[in-house]
């Protein structure tokens, strides 16, 4: 298995993407989203035997604030590690460069994944926010 900072390939990102289920909501085309790849501050790639199995990328204004976007592991290759692995490279990239916060939205389910490893909820009186229909 490789750990790399390379790109996949937009087919193999749309392909690992795809799994998620997440594109019925954002209908995004192969290449919108290679290019939202291609913006992130950095990436991180698993491959076995040339097949993108894993994937975690960080958008980044490079001093205070990082956001932790995408994090996907094939499904037949979860539970073997490989999301605590990229996300230990994510936020070890943060630390390298000092980053004051790291903030990320957990999918349903995935809370305890990201409590394991030492991320928790904002607090009540001072939420995470977003607006979806502008
Ligand atoms: C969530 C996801 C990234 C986890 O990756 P993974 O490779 O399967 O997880 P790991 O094998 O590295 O698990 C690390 C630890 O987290 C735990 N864990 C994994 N998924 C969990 C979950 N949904 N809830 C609670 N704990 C979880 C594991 O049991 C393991 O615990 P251990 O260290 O005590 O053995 C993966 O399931 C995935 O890609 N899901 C689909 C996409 C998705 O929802 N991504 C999250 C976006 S916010």
């Amino acid at each position: 298995m490789i750990y790399t900072e390379k790109l996949p390939t937009a087919e193999q990102f749309y392909e690992l993407f795809e799994t998620t289920g997440w594109n019925k909501k954002y209908e995004l085309t192969i290449e919108e989203l290679y290019l939202a790849l291609e913006n992130s501050w950095y990436t991180i790639s698993v491959f076995d035997n040339e097949q993108l199995v894993g994937f975690g990328r960080i958008i980044c204004d490079g001093v205070v604030h990082a956001l932790i976007l995408d994090v996907i592991i094939h499904p037949e290759r979860q539970g073997e590690g490989i999301g605590k692995n990229v996300m230990d490279k994510l936020v070890a990239k943060c630390k390298k460069h000092k980053i004051r916060d790291i903030q990320l939205f957990s999918a349903k389910d995935k809370a305890g994944f990201y409590e394991k490893l030492g991320f928790k909820n904002r607090a009540e009186n001072a939420p995470g926010m977003e607006m979806e229909k502008f």
